[in-house]
């Protein structure tokens, strides 16, 4: 048969996360007891209210086609999210409502991206930004930066990447995967550099409630009505409400740019999940404490299992202000138990140790791993001493 596939999936990789997380399953069904720390999502329930909230739309009878872009009372729900926790003031059709940041995400580049258009992308990334951008024909464009810069681009680098081409720069922060949170001279730096160069700032905020130790958030939109003007806020309910199955995300920004997106929508999706629109509704109007203690619990539990991982003979780690991963440069541990590349000591960590992280190379940091705290402290620490034993047994000096 003739080749069938178009060029723009054949460089597709998949997304790392999703293979080691299935590979470890494929272990434990065969019986073996693996601990997994790939996991991308809260390991709470969704908040019952919102269960509730979902339940009571459906007995409803809202179960049909909502508008592409979503229905006004969540564009509502989520502008009144963006004045009271970032000061942030949009209009309905300055909102688009997706199936999932994720998504959201997608469609933008794909309304913003012409062929050999560039996005500048910090390492290290999540793993969906090269593959989104290069799917919608745009060239990513890495910046560099490494644990002695925290992981943070600098506005100088951030120049120095801008060309005739570039129309985007992605800032996530909280970051996956570092953890790290950009400061408010930090961004503004950047966003000098995004308003001097006339680029647009792609501000991925999925992580915004989920910061410790007393740092805040605050939105490069945040900084003026000239940034604000260049800035699609992205953001969810995906990890704040723990609702990453209900899929829903959203970005606020421009009309000129949202009205494609949403244009596009009515092409591709017609609308997200109207159910979850409703639960949505519910996640964003009602009571935020479940918000809080799920950031609680995953904050007691870095306590716990930084020090611990840190004492790892090899690995080193960056405390993390945010999210819940924990990015440690492990490439002494490897190299100091015999395996040549960080991927390699991954393996054997999942099939001698039992215990499943992500290999920093899908991030672009191929000297680290990334591993998630989000399970129970209980196996977190039975991970952390398997993994300790694996490397002391093993060391070589
Ligand atoms: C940095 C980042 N952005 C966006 C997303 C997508 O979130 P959603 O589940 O809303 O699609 C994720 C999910 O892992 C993420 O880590």
């Amino acid at each position: 048969m003739k080749d069938l596939l178009a060029k723009r999936v054949k460089t597709l990789t998949p997304s790392t996360t999703l293979a080691i997380t299935a590979k470890a399953k494929e272990l434990k069904d065969q019986g073996i007891d693996v601990i997994g720390l790939g996991a991308g999502e809260p390991d709470f329930n969704t908040p019952q209210n919102i269960l509730d909230a979902a339940l009571e739309s459906m007995n409803k009878g809202f179960t049909k086609y909502t508008p592409a872009g979503g229905l006004p009372a969540l564009k509502q729900a989520i502008i009144d999210k963006l004045s009271r926790d970032n000061q942030l003031q949009y209009k309905q059709n300055e909102i688009i409502v997706g199936i999932g940041a994720k998504h959201v995400l997608y469609t933008l580049f794909q309304v913003i991206l012409d062929e050999g258009d560039e996005v500048i992308i910090p390492i290290p990334y999540w793993v969906s930004y090269p593959e989104q951008v290069k799917l919608a024909g745009g060239v990513p464009v890495y910046v560099e930066s490494d644990a002695a810069q925290n992981f943070k681009i600098t506005a100088a680098q951030l120049r120095e990447a801008i060309t005739e081409k570039t129309k985007a720069v992605i800032i996530n922060s909280p970051s996956n995967p570092s953890g790290m949170v950009y400061t408010r001279e930090e961004l503004t730096e950047l966003a000098a550099v995004a308003v001097e160069h006339d680029i647009l700032i792609v501000s991925d905020e999925i992580y915004e409630k989920l910061l410790y130790n007393g740092v805040e958030h605050f939105s490069i939109a945040q900084l003026s009505d000239e940034v604000k003007a260049r800035t699609i806020v992205v953001n969810g309910v995906a990890k704040s409400h723990s609702m990453t199955g209900w899929r829903i995300g959203y970005a606020a920004g421009d009309a000129e740019i949202i009205k494609p997106m949403t244009d596009l929508a009515s092409h591709s999706t017609s609308n997200p999940t109207t159910t979850s629109q409703y639960a949505t509704i519910e996640a964003y109007n009602g009571p935020q404490n479940s918000v809080e203690e799920m950031r609680q619990a995953f904050e007691s539990r870095l306590e716990v299992i930084y020090p611990k991982l840190s004492a790892i003979p090899g690995f080193k780690v960056l405390k993390p202000q945010g999210a819940f991963y924990l990015l440690p440069d492990v490439s002494e541990a490897a190299a100091k138990t015999g395996y040549n590349s960080v991927d390699d000591f991954v393996t054997a960590l999942l099939t001698e140790a039992n215990v499943a992280v992500i290999p920093g190379s899908g991030f672009g940091v191929p000297s680290t791993i990334r591993l998630s705290y989000a399970t129970s402290l209980e196996l977190l620490e039975e991970a952390v001493k398997r993994m300790d034993n694996f490397v002391r047994s093993k060391w070589q000096d």
